[in-house]
């Protein structure tokens, strides 16, 4: 390059003056993409490497470039690196800086290759990076729940439909459901991952190259699975980042649902948990609120998140083969996305370890709202054999008969229940019971404590391979 290049030193040669400061304004990504600085440059190691492999550039040079990359890094990661916006983005703010540090053999570190597959280089491998500490993350929430559950295997509980109280179950239960959920999210993360284990580096702008290069060696030597196998497509692809995105918007999606639950459960009306005062806050004008906060904040990132993957899916849209500026547009909605996604798990990881269950609440309310009737509905298809339709109507009237009373269906007298039914005998009352009620639940996957015990003991020993 010479002095009298205008503008920007990597492209300045045609242009008769410099850019527009509205240009640089929209052009310029350095202020979000250095974020991958460490794969930019580990990326252009592994190729300086492979050019000198495959004696397209000498070993001295080579020697040079790596050495100089070093030096860059260190300068990033102390704080005394100088970003410029006219130079764009990481790669040729990296660049740019090698050739200040080591001279003209900085210019044939761009041999055989381009930003386009330099940006998905880079951006890809900090999205698997990221994606293997999200599993991680998702371990660790896993075992908040499994903590919990394993309390709690037989504190009873309402279950719910239509928020209405359905049937009593077991809050170890109701947090193996979680467990569930969050294994299924780091199964779509995992396999993810596998997906976006290919390389695109060597693809160059859109076709790739007619140097000798060894893709099989960069991809190895960046810890990749195999090479991409079309260049057209790898420049042109950004599923890798659609893939974590829509994996953390389902994700985010679980988290809400429990952020919910824990806003409900906290509420005075309800009184089943309590969070602990770290994950609580006070009101500035009410002194005896303690507000859910982090839950809130839990279900409101959600938000954001599925909004990243609605924004990225549109930039996407349309674009014809192969690589657009528009793809620039993809950097920041995967950073905000996966910056929210961390805080959420750590603060849901922190809630769920910390919290206390009023286990008495919790049993008040799961025997209140005729929560066993379909228990005595149960018991008169398996002691009276009366069909299920009809005993459905018997303990509808039960029911009924217990509103007007004002009592829940276990204080009942028998005889009350005999005037519905002649062939109910005081063995009723040992399925009424709240206890008894979740203990019968024993079907595979059913909310029985003894099935909860083998739910903890199955997903210990799962996270344990
Ligand atoms: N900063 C660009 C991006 O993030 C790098 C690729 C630029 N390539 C190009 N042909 N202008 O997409």
């Amino acid at each position: 390059m010479t002095k009298d290049d205008a503008g920007n030193q990597m492209w300045g040669g045609r242009f008769a003056s410099g850019p527009d400061a509205i240009l640089e304004a929209i052009n310029a990504s350095i202020d979000y993409d250095q974020k991958f600085y460490a794969q930019d440059i580990a990326g252009s190691k592994a190729h300086a490497n492979m050019l000198k492999d495959q004696g397209i550039i000498s070993a001295e040079d080579a020697k040079q470039i790596c050495a100089g990359l070093d030096t860059i890094l260190s300068e990033i990661e102390n704080g005394t690196f100088e970003f410029s916006r006219a130079l764009e983005d990481i790669h040729m703010n990296v660049e740019a800086r090698l050739a200040t540090l080591i001279g003209p053999a900085a210019g044939r570190l761009h041999t055989a290759r381009s930003r386009n597959d330099q940006v998905a280089l880079g951006f890809r491998l900090w999205v698997k990076e990221n994606m293997i500490g999200l599993d991680k993350a998702l371990e660790g929430l896993m075992i908040a729940f499994l903590d919990k559950a394993d309390e709690h295997t037989a504190t009873v509980m309402p279950g719910f439909t239509h928020l209405q109280t359905a049937q009593p179950v077991t809050f170890g239960h109701h947090c193996m459901a979680y467990v569930e959920m969050f294994a299924r999210d780091r199964d779509r993360v995992q396999s993810a991952i596998r997906r976006m284990d290919q390389c695109p580096l060597g693809t160059a702008a859109l076709a790739g190259t007619s140097f000798n290069i060894d893709r099989e060696n960069t991809s190895k030597a960046l810890g990749f699975a195999e090479p991409s196998r079309n260049s057209l497509d790898t420049v042109a692809d950004r599923d890798f980042a659609l893939d974590f995105l829509s994996c953390a918007s389902v994700c985010a999606m679980h988290l809400s649902r429990i952020a919910e639950e824990i806003v409900i459960w906290s509420t005075p009306q309800f009184g089943f948990i309590q969070l602990s005062d770290s994950f609580s806050t006070g009101s500035s004008i009410m002194p005896q609120k303690k507000n859910p906060d982090a839950a809130e904040l839990v279900r409101a990132k959600t938000g954001r998140i599925n909004g990243s993957l609605i924004a990225l899916l549109t930039v996407m849209k349309g674009l014809p083969l192969a690589y657009s500026k528009d793809m620039q547009e993809d950097k920041e909605s995967v950073f905000d996305a996966s910056e929210s996604l961390e805080l959420a798990i750590a603060a849901m990881t922190g809630m769920i370890t910390d919290l206390t269950v009023n286990v008495e609440n919790m049993k008040k309310a799961a025997g209140s709202g005729y929560s066993t009737a379909t228990d005595l509905a149960d018991w008169l298809v398996r002691e009276a054999g009366i069909p299920f339709r009809d005993a459905h109507h018997v303990t509808g009237k039960a029911v009924a008969m217990a509103i007007e009373k004002q009592c829940e269906l276990h204080e009942l007298a028998l005889e009350d229940l005999q005037s519905i039914h002649a062939d109910i005998t005081a063995a009723i009352f040992d399925v009424l019971s709240v206890e008894s009620s979740v203990a019968s639940r024993t079907s595979f996957g059913g909310t029985a404590p003894a099935n909860v015990v083998k739910q903890v003991a199955f997903w210990r020993e799962r996270l344990k391979n």
